[in-house]
């Protein structure tokens, strides 16, 4: 796979896209890496998605080349702050994937949405490759969140 930014592009996800995100958010290392672990189920889903398109507030995007997904990135947008969650395709991970979705993220958030001035992440601690991901992409860390059962490290970016 070629790494030329130019080649990959960010389209808005639609309703056809319910069962690529659903295999997406169950698969072993995203659940993990989530802050709740649980598998979730189909219905939970559907209805997550469909509410979640409708929600003007979030933008949902798919990492494309040519016609090949290969991973999403979503922003929840309040007030001025836009909290980012994204994935890679396993098939397609290190290879600088994550590392340009965010890049892409953030030009077409700024452009779709232009009240959102500061980036928020959530990585947990473990989450080494997210980390790298971020700063590669400009953001610092603001602070560590402890949770009963791991550290959260929050990151920004204005
Ligand atoms: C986190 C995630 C999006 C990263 O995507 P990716 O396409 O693999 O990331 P990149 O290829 O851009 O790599 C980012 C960094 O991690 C390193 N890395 C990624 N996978 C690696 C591996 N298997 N072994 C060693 N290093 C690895 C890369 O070398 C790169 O490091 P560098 O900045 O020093 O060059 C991907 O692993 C993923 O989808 N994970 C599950 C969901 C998730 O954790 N989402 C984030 C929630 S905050």
């Amino acid at each position: 796979m070629q790494k030329g930014k130019s080649d990959f592009y960010l389209r808005r996800a639609n309703i056809d896209d319910m069962m690529l995100f659903f295999d997406w958010v169950n698969e072993k290392t995203v659940r993990q890496n989530s802050f709740s672990t649980n598998i979730i189920n189909i219905d939970n889903h559907k209805a997550w998605f469909e509410k979640s398109l409708k929600n003007k507030d979030r933008y949902i995007y798919v990492l494309m080349k040519d016609d090949l997904p290969l991973g999403q990135i979503r922003f929840d947008v309040s007030n001025e702050e836009a909290e980012i969650d994204y994935s890679i395709d396993r098939s397609y991970r290190n290879k600088g994937l994550g590392n340009l979705i965010i890049s892409l993220g953030i030009e077409q958030i700024s452009k779709d949405c232009n009240r959102v001035k500061k980036i928020v992440a959530r990585v947990k601690e473990t989450n080494v490759y997210s980390q790298k991901c971020f700063l590669k992409n400009g953001f610092e860390e603001y602070g560590k969140i402890s949770d009963s059962d791991y550290e959260i490290v929050e990151y920004r970016k204005s």
